[in-house]
């Protein structure tokens, strides 16, 4: 099988008549609003010497709560000046036109319902939520601007505990109603979607693997080979952005 093709008329057709579509999203399908990804291009965010999965990890709230909110803020800061692009609202778009689409990503940024996406799910959490360490009540940070500095750790409002970004880290559970709700989507779709990931961080990889055995043909974007492309059914080399809108639903 022809693999790392442009977008074949036949797959075309094949997406066209599809019922059930799932898609798993990564890092890479923001790349072109601006957003760094982790990995690809040969290297590895880090943070202030810190590799992003120190700083991201479980270990690290208890240890330095401050400095992963630090790192948190910063990414937040960013993400406040950015939009979606063509890929999310191509996205959004295609839950509109068909039978059955879900999409799950494991991207915290918002950019999925910002570009008008109404159920997403959000595997790792949102950037754009604080939740209680004590009594697990969440609060929006979205009212918070950019200029003064607010309170961190955040106070929660219920129980006055210290709040910790609402985000999934290395060595935490995924939620496992968002996690069950992905599993049930991959493993119904005819045609599975795997966009902008590089496949290495489980069980969110997990997910391709599952609608591959239900018998899904799996279809990978991304300029580069990654960890799933040998289970796909092919691979679309490319910006998400460029090629999603060319299926033309
Ligand atoms: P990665 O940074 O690991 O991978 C991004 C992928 O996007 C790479 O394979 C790139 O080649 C690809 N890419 C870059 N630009 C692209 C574009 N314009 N269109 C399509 N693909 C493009 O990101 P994830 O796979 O999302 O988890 O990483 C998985 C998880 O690891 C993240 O959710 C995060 C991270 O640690 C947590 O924080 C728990």
């Amino acid at each position: 099988m022809a693999k790392e093709s442009l977008i074949r008329e036949s797959t075309v057709e094949r997406v066209r008549s599809a019922k059930n579509v799932f898609a798993l999203t990564g890092a890479g399908v923001s790349a072109e609003s601006g957003v760094p990804t982790f990995r690809g291009g040969g290297g590895a965010t880090v943070w202030k010497g810190m590799p992003f999965d120190v700083i991201s990890s479980a270990q690290m709230v208890e240890r330095d709560l401050a400095a992963v909110w630090e790192w948190f803020d910063y990414r937040r800061g960013v993400l406040r000046e950015l939009k979606p692009n063509a890929a999310h609202t191509t996205l959004a778009e295609w839950e509109e036109k068909f039978n059955d689409f879900t999409l799950a990503t494991q991207n915290i940024d918002g950019l999925h319902a910002a570009a008008g996406l109404k159920d997403v799910l959000e595997l790792h959490g949102t950037i754009w939520q604080a939740r209680c360490l004590a009594c697990d009540r969440s609060k929006s940070l979205r009212d918070e601007r950019g200029g003064e500095q607010p309170q961190r750790p955040p106070v929660c409002g219920t129980c006055g505990g210290e709040m910790r970004p609402d985000v999934v880290l290395f060595g935490e559970m995924l939620p496992a109603n968002v996690l069950e709700r992905a599993a049930e989507a991959a493993e119904r779709c005819d045609v599975c979607f795997v966009i902008g990931t590089s496949g290495v961080v489980y069980p969110a990889a997990g997910l391709a693997e599952i609608a591959k055995r239900a018998g899904a043909y799996v279809i990978e974007i991304n300029p580069e080979r990654t960890a799933l492309s040998d289970l796909c059914d092919e691979t679309i080399k490319g910006q998400a952005g460029e090629i999603l809108p060319r299926f033309q639903i």
